[in-house]
């Protein structure tokens, strides 16, 4: 990443296109309608309410983020996308039950004009699903050209200056990479001859390359983790970013583990298990989808905990996550962690934790942080994967012979130092003590 020399103004509007309009994606939808009415806040999003200190602590500068730097505002955002389900995001929203009828209905006429365009979708990636909504055509080529056009007319329709997308969709089985995968050149033969490593996310990812749309991928699918992908994203100078939205258990994962290990606490072992009854948890029922979820989660303690450099400590970890598919219990999922840690002289104790969570209200703003800020990203010309935007996700995307950051905290810093870096603002370290002269 070059510091860039001027950020563009995010001049006219933005579109945010959702490949998947589920109950994440029409939270988010509906949640920012509501905000732009003043009948909602948008909690737990860093862009709407967070602030950055600039300078010394005497100096007493902490703007707003959306102030320091120039953001597109929630009426700036038109919203679009695809699914295989033809229902608009209210009928959608109302089927998902994550806000409540009387919530939706505030905003009901705005979130029933958003309708999904057909989508791309070879059910061989998503087993427990069956749309009508759906592309037709002989080779993944063809179907890549029809979203291709999709992006382009929906930029037309809405007169918007530029778009970003954000991958709402379920999560599809776990594709190891392979040949297809490794150059541009590959995959694009790839598409021509349907060949069965490229995945319906992978077609909406290269699209959206292809048309300069920024690619942020909220699910573990490999999608745009490959060196094809990064190839085309360094071609069209388009940012892309993944994977897996970190929100309910991992969230809690990367902030207790971090402080375990800052207080050299021991860690013998850690069991997660929670369960769900959305659309999400029942797709993730099918173990090819939680394969994918799982090596996503399961990747986060022993980045965080290094038992490398700490054997003694974390050298031994039996680590085990569970997603259980209760449908009584729709998008409000409850997990449950047990902790078995160790201190002073080696003996044991405990940590339990049940969190009630849940999943989309948790998912809902990092989709509009990550839209926003993917925009920023291209705005101020950062191409390939953007390491700093870590902290929205689970199974960070990063460069080739680089470990991934899981540690919430460092993660934080890093994005912050980064704005303060683009803005050309002294970086934060907290080195330094006035009184030690
Ligand atoms: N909610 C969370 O806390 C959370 C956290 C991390 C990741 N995620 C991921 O976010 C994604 C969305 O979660 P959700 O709860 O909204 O699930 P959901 O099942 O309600 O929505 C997913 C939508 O994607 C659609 N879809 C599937 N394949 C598609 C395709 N090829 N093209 C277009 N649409 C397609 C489905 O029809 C569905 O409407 C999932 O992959 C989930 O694992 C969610």
């Amino acid at each position: 990443m070059k510091q860039p020399v001027s950020i563009k103004k995010p001049e006219g509007k933005l579109g945010v296109l959702l490949p998947g309009m589920g109950a994440v994606a029409t939270t988010f939808v509906a949640g920012c309608f509501l905000a732009r009415k003043g009948l909602g806040e948008p909690i737990g999003s860093l862009t709407q309410m967070g602030t950055i200190r600039l300078g010394k602590r005497t100096d007493g500068r902490s703007p707003l983020i959306k102030d320091f730097i120039k953001l597109p505002g929630l009426n700036d955002l038109v919203f679009g996308g695809w699914d295989i389900f033809p229902e608009n995001a209210y009928e959608t929203g109302r089927h998902a039950e994550v806000l409540s009828k009387e919530h939706l209905d505030l905003v009901k006429d705005e979130l029933s004009q958003v309708k999904p365009m057909s989508a791309a979708f070879y059910p061989e990636y998503v087993k427990r699903l069956n749309g009508t909504h759906v592309k037709k055509g002989p080779t993944k080529k063809d179907i890549a050209d029809q979203v291709e056009e999709d992006i382009k007319s929906f930029i037309k329709t809405n007169g918007l200056s530029r778009a970003v997308a954000v991958w709402c969709g379920s999560t599809e089985v776990y594709i190891e990479p392979s040949e297809v995968h490794q150059t541009l050149k590959s995959f694009e033969k790839g598409l021509e001859n349907n060949d069965p490593g490229i995945s319906s996310s992978q077609i909406y990812a290269y699209a959206c390359l292809r048309q300069g749309v920024p690619y942020a991928n909220g699910a573990p699918n490999l999608t745009c983790d490959m060196p094809a992908m990064f190839e085309l994203a360094r071609e069209r100078q388009v940012p892309i970013s993944g994977k897996d939205f970190k929100t309910g258990q991992t969230l809690m994962k990367t902030i207790l583990a971090p402080g375990l290990k800052a207080r050299m606490l021991g860690l013998r072992g850690w069991f997660s298990t929670n369960i769900l009854g959305n659309r999400d948890g029942e797709v993730l029922d099918d173990p090819e989808s939680f394969k994918s979820k799982e090596v996503s989660k399961l990747g986060v303690l022993e980045e965080i905990l290094q038992p490398k450099l700490y054997p003694k400590l974390y050298g031994d970890i039996y680590h085990k996550v569970r997603i259980e598919y209760y449908p009584p219990r729709g998008d409000q999922k409850e997990g449950w962690d047990n902790l078995d840690i160790f201190g002073w002289l080696g003996y044991p104790m405990q940590i339990k934790i049940d969190f009630l969570c849940r999943d989309s209200i948790l998912a809902a703003p990092i989709v509009l942080d990550l839209a926003i800020l993917m925009d920023l990203a291209h705005r101020a010309g950062f191409h390939g994967i953007q390491e700093w935007l870590s902290f929205y996700f689970k199974s960070p995307m990063h460069a080739p012979g680089l470990y991934p950051e899981h540690d919430l905290f460092i993660q934080s810093m890093k994005l912050k130092n980064t704005m303060r870096w683009m803005m050309g603002e002294e970086l934060i370290t907290h080195l330094g003590n006035e009184y030690y002269d």
